[in-house]
């Protein structure tokens, strides 16, 4: 069996994790953001297990260290196989260093370290590409992921290139920035007068960050700056400090809402979509 954890704020990550299931012949899908966050992970039934996430300011998104930090150490008699994936807008940094680092730590060795660039999400910062360059970039990662999932069924070793003293300083800078944005910045976010009450936005967060009161969203404070409340309103509601005004929205088309809110399931191998449905346990 094949197991795949996966983090999705707007749907590359998880588009890219189903076509992967697909190429493996088949594995079982789990949303880290749907999981209990007080229970231990034990990953370890599966023959490989992969781990999929966005890369965050060359890092990797809290939600996904704290979820590191909830699984079992493997028993004496698991040697499953275990990779990581991650999409990018191009810039994967140290992220993958940092999840060896962390599983070696617990006494897991991270066996290949994969990346596919993907259209860039973080619109306060940057527009998404236009749709043209968004299908090309989805047309190669679909053609490196049958190549990665190859790597995985001959149990490869791909490990990430350190180059010192950078990979430390990168490590350093990367896990600095991604506390420094979870740190409060969603107080920049605001609302528009179209805001309908869905509560869409509420729902979808990883964070369990927005609470609708009064027919409104509010945020908690322990925001991901996934973007996925702002990204995937149907209202184009939510606005992040002026610059997010007027910026066309973006998460990936082959994605839905739905399929975000999903806790995960099977998907079957095979097949040119990307895997079956998501299935709600
Ligand atoms: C908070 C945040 C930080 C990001 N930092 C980086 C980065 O350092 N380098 C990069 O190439 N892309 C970065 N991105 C872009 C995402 O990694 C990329 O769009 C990814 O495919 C999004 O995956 P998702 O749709 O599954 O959430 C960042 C996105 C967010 C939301
Ligand atoms: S998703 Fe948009 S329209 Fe719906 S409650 Fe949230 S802000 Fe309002
Ligand atoms: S508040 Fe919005 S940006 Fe922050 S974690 Fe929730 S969905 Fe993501």
């Amino acid at each position: 069996m094949h197991k795949i954890y996966y983090f999705s704020g707007t749907g590359n990550t998880l588009w890219a994790a189903k076509k992967f299931a697909a190429a493996l012949g088949g594995a079982e899908l789990i949303s880290i953001a749907r999981l209990d966050r007080a229970a231990e992970v034990d990953p370890w039934d599966a023959e490989t297990v992969g781990f999929f996430f966005p890369v965050y300011c060359f890092g990797i998104p809290h939600i996904v260290l704290s979820f590191l930090d909830r699984i079992k150490t493997p028993g004496d008699g698991a040697k499953p196989y275990v990779y990581n994936l991650c999409t990018s807008g191009g810039m994967k940094g140290t992220a993958s260093m940092i999840l060896e680092d962390r599983l070696y730590d617990k006494g897991i060795r991270l066996k290949a370290a994969f990346h596919v660039p993907m259209p860039s999400n973080y619109i306060p910062l940057s527009v998404p590409p236009p749709e043209k360059r968004c299908g090309k970039l989805y047309k190669s990662a679909e053609k490196a992921i049958l190549g990665f999932a190859r790597d995985v069924l001959a149990r490869k070793t791909v490990r990430p290139i350190r180059v010192f003293p950078f990979d430390l300083f990168g490590e350093l800078v990367a896990k600095k920035a991604v506390s420094y944005m979870m740190n409060g910045y969603d107080k920049y976010f605001w609302l528009n007068e179209n805001c309908n009450g869905c509560e869409l936005c509420e729902k979808i967060c990883p964070a369990s960050n927005i609470i609708i009161m009064n027919g409104m969203p509010t945020w908690r404070g322990h925001c991901e700056q996934c973007m996925a409340c702002l990204q995937w309103c149907p209202k184009q509601a939510i606005q992040f400090k002026q610059v997010t005004v007027g910026r066309k929205r973006y998460h990936h088309p082959d994605v839905t809402s739905g399929d975000m809110l999903s806790r995960g399931g099977e998907v079957s191998g095979g097949g040119d979509g990307p895997g079956a449905p998501s299935e709600e346990k």
